[in-house]
């Protein structure tokens, strides 16, 4: 991998879109994969775990290592898997069980041990709930004042996907997602606004499927993932926008403001952006107001790229 790329570890909750995510990341020769870590999410973190090294495999890559983190949110119980990726969280993908174990390091430590040892300042792209990234802040300090930044998929400036107000992985572990965002760290929020923006079509999946062995994974992830998503001429690739973000970052336009989680009974799980600085708070977060259209042929092609 060249020396000039961007060094990072996905944390994620493999998740269709998860997948597809990694699979960008592999084919951008920007970003250097460092390690996976894994959360319950999607579904429980035996099969996120499982998903991740299965992914990993498929496309040749069992040299990336894989963590399992956190089984379960910081504060509440753990909530039953959604049917949005089935209850494997890689429903409808044929590919066979993992060949490998996840190594044996906590997933917050091997983030720690990645972002202190590597050459380049690492950045977190974090894909599924935060419980890992909030662990890993308050158990890590010193590692986590050494990341570059932390880029995450969730949240959103107008509506949820869970409830009227919350999107999923923020509405996950909303107290992880408040610890991580009042953190201190650099984070940029890639939300719901941008990633349905940028829907990858019908048509552009069967443009991509002949590609190759990793290009056949993908559409076939997406023709499970569309089925969540009908009626809206395509499907949000949530996940890899987050990770096209790392690899070219003016793929996205960003607003540096302020974000709150709520936390409460009503709204739990909603990013309270504050767009026009209406609170005069200091900005926190990064957040993602708008997508280049040149995104879903970065994805694909990356994708492709691997054979
Ligand atoms: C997010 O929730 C999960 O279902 C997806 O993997 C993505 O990370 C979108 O709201
Ligand atoms: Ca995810």
């Amino acid at each position: 991998m060249s020396g000039a790329a961007i060094p990072i570890v996905i944390d994620c909750d493999p998740g269709h879109d998860d997948a597809m995510a990694i699979m960008l990341a592999l084919g951008s020769p920007e970003v250097d994969l460092r390690a996976v870590t894994t959360v319950s999410g999607n579904a429980p973190l035996r099969h996120t775990t499982a998903n991740a090294i299965r992914v990993l495999d498929h496309v040749g890559r069992s040299d990336v290592p894989v963590a399992s983190g956190a089984d379960r949110p910081l504060v509440v119980d753990p909530y039953p898997p959604g049917d949005v990726h089935g209850e494997t969280g890689l429903d409808g993908i044929d590919l066979p069980p993992p060949a490998r174990a996840p190594v044996e390091t906590h997933a917050v430590d091997l983030i720690a041990e990645t972002a202190t040892t590597s050459d380049r300042p690492v950045t977190l792209v974090a894909i599924g709930p935060l419980t890992n990234v909030a662990i890993f802040a308050a158990r890590h300090p010193e590692a986590a004042a050494a990341l570059e930044r932390v880029v995450i998929m969730g949240g959103s400036i107008g509506l949820g996907n869970v409830t009227p107000a919350a999107e999923f992985n923020i509405w996950g572990d909303p107290e992880a997602a408040r610890r991580v965002f009042t953190s201190g760290l650099d984070v940029t929020m890639v939300g719901l606004d941008v990633t349905h923006k940028a829907l990858f079509t019908g048509e552009q999946n069967e443009r991509l499927r002949p590609r190759g062995r990793a290009a056949k994974l993908a559409a076939e992830l997406v023709d499970f993932y569309r089925r969540s998503h009908p009626r809206i001429g395509g499907t949000p690739i949530h996940d890899a926008v987050a990770v096209a973000q790392v690899v070219k970052p003016d793929i996205l336009t960003l607003e540096h403001c302020h974000v709150e989680v709520d936390c409460g009974p009503v709204s739990r799980g909603r990013t309270l952006v504050d767009l026009r600085g209406v609170t005069g708070r200091e900005p926190n977060v990064h957040v993602a107001t708008d997508v280049d259209s040149a995104f879903n042929d970065l994805m694909a092609d990356r994708i492709a790229s691997l054979g």
